[in-house]
C-alpha cells in the first residue's frame, strides 16, 4: 500500500511511519490502515518502535532458544526437615524479627495472563471454590497480615507498628482492575500505604517469521515482557528506591497461582539471612523423574533453573547414592532476594542483558481486510523474560527445600483439568487445614470430600489451633476469626 491509500489525519507523519516500516520490512502494520480515531497514538507508538534492536532480540532469541549446555546436579539445597529443631526455630525467630524491624517485603507477581486457566479477570481475583469464596489475593493479604500478627507478638511490639509492605507487579493486562479489586475489597484489611503496585513492561508479538503483528487496525500485538520484567520495572516505576529509602533489605517474591504460598514465611526469611545469600530459591521435590517441572541445576557452573525438556532421560533418573533424584529440586516461582543485589545489576539488565525466551502462542491477531482472527494453532512469538535469569549472577544462591503439600497448590489450568487446578488447589487446601486441625488434637468427622478451610487469619502455619484440642468437627468446617 502506498501512504497516499491511508485515510489520514496527517499525512506527512503517516508517509514517514510508511517510509521507516518499508525500510525495515514492517508494512504489514499499515494494513489495515489504522482508523482516524486510532492514527495519532499508534503513529507515536511506531515511531518509538526500535525496529533493529527487536529484529536482533527476535533472532538471538530464536537462536539460543536451541543451545545445548553443560548441566550439572545443584547440590546447595538444605532440606527444612533436616534441620535441628533449635536451628529450625532460630531460622524462625530471625525472620520474625527481621519481620518486625520492617526489613522485608513480599512482592508478588501477577502481570501474567493466565491463559491456561482462562478466566478473563487477573488471577488474582480469582475464586478457587473453598467455603469462603475467598478470591486468590484475599490469601495472601491474610497471611500478610497473620505474619505481621507473629512477628509483632514475637518482637513484643504493637501490630500496628509492623510494617510489611506489599508490592503487586501487574501489567497492561491486569494493572486497572487488580486496583479496582484491591480498592472495592479496602486492601483486605492491609494497610492503604502498605501496598504498593508497579506494571511490568510489554514487548510486541511477532509471526513466526519476525514480522510485527496487530491486534486490531491501528493497534499493534503486544503481551507482558515476561516475570523476569520484575527488575526493570521494579527501577523504573521508583519502587525500588522507595524500599530502598523505607529499609526493606530482602524481597520474597512469589507467583500469583500458589494458594499455599506462605507469603513472607520466617523460617526461609532467616534462614536466608544466615547463609548471607544474594538470593534463595523455595524448592519442593519432584513428584517422579518426569515431572513438567523446571529444576534448579548447574549450567556452564552456574545456578540455573532448567526446564524439564532440557534434562536427559538419564539426568532426568539420575539418582544418588541413597536413591534419591539428582536433578529434583524443583523451581516453584517463591524466590528471596536481597535488595543489594537486585540493585547491583540494575544498569546490566536495563541494557539488555537478561535473555528473551520464546513462547509460540496462539495470538489473536487481524486479516488485511480487517476482518478479526483467533487462531486455532500458534500463529505467532512472545518473547518473555524470566524471573529466575539473574541466578547466575548471585555471588551466593541457596535453596530450601520444603513439603509440597504444605506450601504448593498450583492454579494453572482450567477447572476439570487433572493437575495443577482450581480443583487440585482445593483440595490440597482443605487436606492441609485438616492436617493442621488433627494435629491440634481436633476431630474432623465428614466425607473425606468435605471440605476443611483454616483461615490464615486463625492460623498462619498451624500454630494457634490450640483452642480446637479435643473438638470434635463435621466436615465441612469454614474456622474464620
Ligand atoms: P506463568 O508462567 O504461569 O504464566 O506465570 P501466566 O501468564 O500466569 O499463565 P499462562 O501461561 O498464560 O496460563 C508464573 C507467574 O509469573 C507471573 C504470573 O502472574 C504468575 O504469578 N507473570 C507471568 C507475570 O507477572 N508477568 C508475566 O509477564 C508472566
Amino acid at each position: 500500500m502506498c501512504s497516499s491509500d491511508l485515510p489520514t489525519r496527517n499525512l506527512p507523519a503517516m508517509a514517514a511511519i510508511a517510509s521507516t516500516l518499508a525500510d525495515h520490512d514492517q508494512s504489514q502494520l499499515l494494513t489495515p490502515p489504522p482508523p482516524p480515531e486510532k492514527q495519532e497514538d499508534f503513529l507515536a507508538k511506531l515511531k518509538a518502535l526500535d525496529y533493529p534492536k527487536l529484529k536482533s532480540t527476535f533472532e538471538t532469541s530464536l537462536s539460543q532458544s536451541g543451545e545445548s549446555r553443560n548441566l550439572a546436579p545443584f547440590k546447595d539445597v538444605t532440606d527444612v526437615a533436616s534441620l535441628s529443631a533449635e536451628t529450625a526455630a532460630g531460622y524462625r525467630a530471625d525472620g520474625l524479627a527481621n519481620i518486625a524491624q520492617g526489613k522485608t517485603c513480599a512482592l508478588l507477581l501477577a502481570g501474567g495472563q493466565g491463559t491456561r486457566l482462562g478466566s478473563s479477570s487477573p488471577k488474582g481475583c480469582y475464586n478457587i471454590g473453598m467455603p469462603s469464596n475467598k478470591p486468590l489475593f484475599q490469601y495472601y493479604c491474610e497471611r500478610i497480615s497473620a505474619v505481621k500478627r507473629l512477628a509483632a507478638a514475637h518482637a513484643g511490639v504493637d501490630e500496628a507498628t509492623v510494617r510489611l509492605p506489599f508490592v503487586i507487579m501487574c501489567s497492561h493486562a491486569t494493572s486497572a482492575e487488580t486496583i479496582a479489586f484491591f480498592e472495592k475489597h479496602d486492601n483486605f484489611g492491609l494497610p492503604k500505604d502498605q501496598v504498593i503496585f508497579f506494571n511490568q513492561g510489554t514487548m510486541p508479538c511477532f509471526t513466526l517469521e519476525g514480522k510485527l503483528m496487530l491486534a486490531a487496525p491501528g493497534e499493534l500485538a503486544e503481551a507482558p515482557d515476561g516475570n523476569g520484567g520484575m527488575y526493570v520495572a521494579l527501577r523504573e516505576s521508583g519502587v525500588l528506591t522507595r524500599l530502598q529509602k523505607e529499609g526493606v533489605t530482602g524481597i520474597f517474591q512469589f507467583g500469583v497461582d500458589n494458594c499455599l504460598c506462605h507469603v513472607a514465611e520466617p523460617t526461609f526469611l532467616g534462614f536466608c539471612q544466615a547463609q548471607g545469600a544474594d538470593c534463595a530459591v523455595k524448592t519442593v521435590a519432584k513428584l517422579h523423574a518426569h515431572e513438567s517441572v523446571g529444576v534448579l541445576a548447574l549450567v556452564n557452573g552456574k545456578p540455573e533453573v532448567v526446564e524439564y525438556s532440557e534434562l536427559s532421560k538419564e539426568m532426568a533418573e539420575a539418582t544418588d547414592a541413597n536413591g534419591a533424584l539428582l536433578y529434583s529440586a524443583s523451581h516453584i516461582c517463591v524466590n528471596w532476594f536481597s535488595v543489594a543485589f537486585v540493585a547491583g545489576f540494575m544498569d546490566e539488565i536495563a541494557a539488555g542483558g537478561m535473555p528473551w525466551h520464546v513462547a509460540k502462542k496462539k495470538i489473536p491477531t487481524v486479516a488485511p481486510d480487517g476482518s478479526a482472527v483467533k487462531p486455532e494453532v500458534p500463529n505467532g512469538i512472545k518473547l518473555e523474560l524470566f524471573i529466575f535469569d539473574t541466578f547466575p549472577r548471585a555471588r551466593k544462591l541457596v535453596a530450601l527445600q520444603v513439603p509440597r503439600e504444605e506450601e504448593f497448590a498450583p492454579v494453572k489450568n482450567a477447572p476439570g483439568s487433572s493437575s495443577d487446578s482450581p480443583d487440585t488447589a482445593r483440595a490440597l487446601y482443605s487436606q492441609l487445614s485438616r492436617r493442621r486441625l488433627l494435629a491440634a488434637g481436633a476431630t474432623v468427622s465428614g466425607d473425606e470430600g468435605a471440605l476443611v478451610e483454616v483461615s490464615p487469619l486463625v492460623s498462619y502455619a498451624g500454630e494457634g489451633l490450640e483452642s480446637y484440642a479435643d473438638k470434635a468437627l463435621q466436615a465441612p468446617v469454614h474456622l474464620e476469626k
